[in-house]
């Protein structure tokens, strides 16, 4: 197995040392425009493995999409991140040129790969991989669900003194302030979490995990890298290791949610095929208007990209 990692920066290279510790697969290849960096952290990770114990081969290539030649997974995290101020949205100018040339070169070496984007404003960059590549949507799709859902399960542990390994839960919608937890889908080790919490302290939680990146933006005057990193490399893991195992994903829906040609995060099955299914939970009235409200959010920021006209 093979796996490219586009963009060396901070994100992609957390992506890339976690595929490799946990072994996923025999090679992992970042790539960078910059001169070097991506050689230079490769090296860094490949000489960590005789300590680490891990066989997977890493290696740098500085834009050499030869070195990407038939890879499983491609995950695109090329582009700018946030910085104090900017809204994930703000980055859409810079970030859709970039990724549609990267899915362009990266599709002409390996024309079967299933592509995860990372890159912001993530549901619309999902979208620009998906018309760049023209690739079935089933294996064009973006991280942020397993990162937002982290987060509030993060929170919830903290919260309620236990453990986060005990915390389940769903969150919906696009990745922004309009992201939709959905405390009704959330548990702690079977138990509904309402029974556990007051609704005023969920419902700061619930806030704190919709303004969750911006928090870590404010901190490090840049957007995370950890929690991401470590949730892509969750999904690679279920793509590669065929485990079938339900996350929430940002995928193109086709009426699913009474929604169509939007990329939104919902809950969908992962598999050696990429999104095997979707999955339509029940949604009660509001939660349904909340996911719609996510979505016009998600579509404003698509009408910018119309209106790039780089399509
Ligand atoms: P970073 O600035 O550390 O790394 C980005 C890298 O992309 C840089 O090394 C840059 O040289 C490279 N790059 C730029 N243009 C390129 C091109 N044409 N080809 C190849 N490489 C290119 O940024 P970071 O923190 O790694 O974030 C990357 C992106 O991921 C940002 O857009 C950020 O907003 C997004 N992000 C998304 C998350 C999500 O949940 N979906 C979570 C965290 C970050
Ligand atoms: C995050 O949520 C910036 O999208 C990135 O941390």
């Amino acid at each position: 197995m093979k796996v490219s990692v586009i963009g060396a920066g901070n994100v992609g290279a957390t992506v890339a040392f976690n595929i490799a510790r946990l072994e996923l697969a025999n090679e992992v290849i970042l790539l960078d425009i910059v001169e070097n960096q991506a050689e230079g952290k490769a090296l860094d990770m490949w000489e960590s493995s005789p300590v680490h114990l891990f066989n997977t081969r890493v290696k740098g290539s500085t834009n050499d999409y030869t070195k990407t030649e038939s890879s499983d997974v491609v995950v695109i995290t090329s582009g700018k991140p946030r910085s104090p101020g900017m809204s994930r949205d703000d980055l859409i100018g810079t970030n859709a040129r970039i990724v549609k040339s990267v899915t362009e070169n990266v599709i002409k070496h390996s024309p079967d790969a299933i592509l995860i984007l990372v890159t912001n404003p993530l549901d619309v960059m999902s979208y620009t991989a998906y018309l760049t590549s023209k690739f079935d949507s089933s294996r064009v799709f973006g991280m942020a669900g397993i990162l937002d859902t982290a987060r509030y399960r993060a929170f919830l542990a903290e919260a309620l003194n236990v453990s986060p390994k005990d915390i389940q839960a769903l969150l919906m919608g696009g990745h922004g302030d309009t992201m939709v937890p959905l405390p009704r889908y959330t548990s702690v080790a079977g138990i509904p979490v309402t029974q556990m919490i007051d609704k005023e302290k969920l419902d700061a939680i619930i806030t704190r995990t919709q303004k969750g990146g911006g928090e870590i933006v404010k901190l490090l005057g840049t957007s995370a890298w950890y929690a991401p990193g470590a949730a892509v490399a969750q999904m690679v893991e279920s793509i590669l290791r065929d485990e079938k195992r339900i996350f929430p994903v940002c995928s193109l829906l086709k009426g699913e949610y009474g929604l169509n040609d939007i990329y939104l995060g919902v809950p969908v099955q992962l598999g050696r095929k990429g999104i095997e299914k979707i999955i339509e939970v029940d949604l009660n009235a509001e939660e349904k208007e909340l996911l719609n409200t996510s979505a016009k959010a998600v579509r404003e920021v698509m009408d910018i990209l119309d209106n790039m006209h780089l399509f």
